[in-house]
């Protein structure tokens, strides 16, 4: 069978050539397609994972009358990523090999109002029974040496497609709107300029990744204050 790609960059099969078209080789056309299933696959687990964390935010915003996720980004990682990883870690590098060694190629990051929230979200998503926890990374207990705090879970969800059943990896980072902030800003200033062996720049960064962690600590102490009050005028 012949398939062609004509001038416009739309694929089609034929029996025949139409004229003016380029011939592919279907060894690629199989790759391009296996990747595109790929992506696919992991756009549903993600979709699987976000509905999971709408539902507690629905449930827990009713019950304790404030919304404890404040918003939710996701995104599959881009094909030259995870070429560019798979490399980098000398894995091979085919559709087989992405789905056996990387955890991130399916990403949601979770925005909590605050510090607390991000565990109590941690926990139940956790606990749920069609989830299986893989990895556990606590960058808040233990922040990062150049000051960076967010909470990490490696999670397996399983997704039904038409003809099986599949437990895709999700990598799942829960940090505060604060942290987000550092880590935004961090990202940004990283991929400008090669600051990671500006001594004297990374230690202000680590100076600002630790005010923002106290004034984290200062806003959950202020909810907590909040609520006693709240709880002594029912009582
Ligand atoms: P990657 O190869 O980058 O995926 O790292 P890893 O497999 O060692 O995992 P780790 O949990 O350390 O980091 C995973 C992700 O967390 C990264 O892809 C970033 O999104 C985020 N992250 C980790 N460290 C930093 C940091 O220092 N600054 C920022 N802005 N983000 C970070
Ligand atoms: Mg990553």
């Amino acid at each position: 069978m012949n398939i062609s790609m004509n001038p416009n960059g739309e694929l089609y099969q034929s029996a025949v050539n139409a004229p003016g078209t380029i011939e592919i080789p279907e060894s690629f056309l199989n790759e391009a397609r296996q990747f595109r299933e790929l992506n696919m696959r992991y756009t549903c687990a993600i979709r699987e994972v976000k509905t999971k964390l709408e539902v507690l935010n629905d449930d827990l915003a009713i019950r304790n009358q404030r919304n404890p996720i404040q918003m939710i980004k996701s995104r599959v990682k881009k094909p030259e990523s995870i070429i560019e990883k798979l490399h980098r870690r000398g894995f091979p590098i085919s559709v087989k090999s992405v789905r056996e060694n990387l955890y991130d190629v399916a990403g949601i990051r979770v925005i909590c109002s605050f510090v607390d929230d991000i565990y109590t979200v941690a926990e139940m998503l956790a606990r749920q029974d069609d989830i299986n926890v893989l990895m556990v990374k606590d960058y808040i207990r233990c922040p990062k040496v150049n000051g960076y705090r967010s909470y990490h879970m490696i999670i397996e969800v399983p997704v039904f497609f038409s003809d099986r059943k599949e437990n895709m990896r999700v990598e799942v980072q829960i940090r505060t709107i604060a942290m987000d902030f550092w880590a935004s800003l961090d990202h940004q200033m990283k991929y400008k300029k090669d600051v990671e062996d500006a001594s004297e720049i990374s230690e202000e960064l680590k100076e600002c990744a630790e005010v923002i962690a106290q004034t984290d600590l200062k806003m959950l102490s202020l909810r907590r204050k909040i609520e006693d009050r709240e709880s002594k005028e029912n009582l």
